[in-house]
């Protein structure tokens, strides 16, 4: 299941899992978003992280065998929705996953969360990275197989098939939507990989040498 499921690596991350035999389920808040989801191969199911309540979430979830966080306010969003977005509905999600006995939770985080705001940043990029790094804090305290990965400067390039991906410091650079999708299917499906803080950036290595290595 994708929650955030019309969101641009959310697209690109349902066509890959749908394209080799995976079933996928992606959560929308916009009915109008239905047609583009159901033509990656994914079901789509509308439900806002912002009002629906963890049972209905957590019925949603049931059966299926990992849950991804792709949603995100957006960049034209302010403060308030960093919270309930960025933050809430990754906790809401979470305790979706733990209910319905879901253990795989991959949530697409960011460079920079947790950290003190750089001097002279706004009071939204502050928000943002306050509300990523709480929501990476929930989930580490849990009891589920999560991942949490932190690409940089995301691009909508054409996919490279080579990244650096690490536990942090990686340094900052851009990786594309596409190689972010790819290193999702790659973590989904490999053992040994989870309760990990992995940055992303477009690199070297080949992705599946670069799951493989962790
Ligand atoms: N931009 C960067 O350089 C960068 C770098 C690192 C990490 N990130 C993070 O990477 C993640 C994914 O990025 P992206 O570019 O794929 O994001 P995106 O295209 O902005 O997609 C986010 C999705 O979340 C959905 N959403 C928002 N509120 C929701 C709600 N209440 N209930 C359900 N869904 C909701 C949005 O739905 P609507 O379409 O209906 O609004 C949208 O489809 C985000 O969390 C982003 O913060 C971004």
């Amino acid at each position: 299941m994708i929650a955030g499921g019309h969101g641009q690596i959310a697209l690109r991350l349902a066509r890959l899992l749908t394209a080799r035999g995976d079933d996928v389920v992606s959560l929308i808040r916009n009915p109008d978003h239905a047609g583009d989801v159901r033509a990656t191969g994914a079901e789509p199911v509308v439900c806002d992280l912002e009002s629906a309540t963890a049972d209905e979430v957590a019925g949603r979830l049931t059966g299926a065998d990992a849950a991804v966080f792709a949603a995100g306010a957006g960049p034209g969003s302010g403060t308030a929705r960093k919270d309930t977005v960025d933050r809430g509905a990754s906790v809401l999600l979470a305790d979706a996953a733990e209910r319905a006995g879901v253990r795989t939770f991959v949530q697409i985080s960011a460079m920079g969360a947790g950290e003190p705001p750089r001097e002279g940043s706004d009071d939204v990029w502050a928000a943002y990275i306050k509300a990523k790094g709480e929501a990476e804090d929930d989930l580490r305290a849990r009891d589920l197989d999560w991942i949490v990965l932190r690409p940089g400067l995301l691009t909508d390039d054409e996919g490279t098939g080579r990244v650096t991906l690490a536990e942090p410091v990686v340094g900052r650079g851009a990786v594309t939507r596409e190689d972010v999708a790819a290193v999702i299917v790659a973590l989904l499906h490999a053992s040994g990989v989870e309760r990990r803080t992995l940055e992303l950036v477009n690199g070297e290595t080949p992705i599946e040498a670069a799951v493989a290595s962790l």
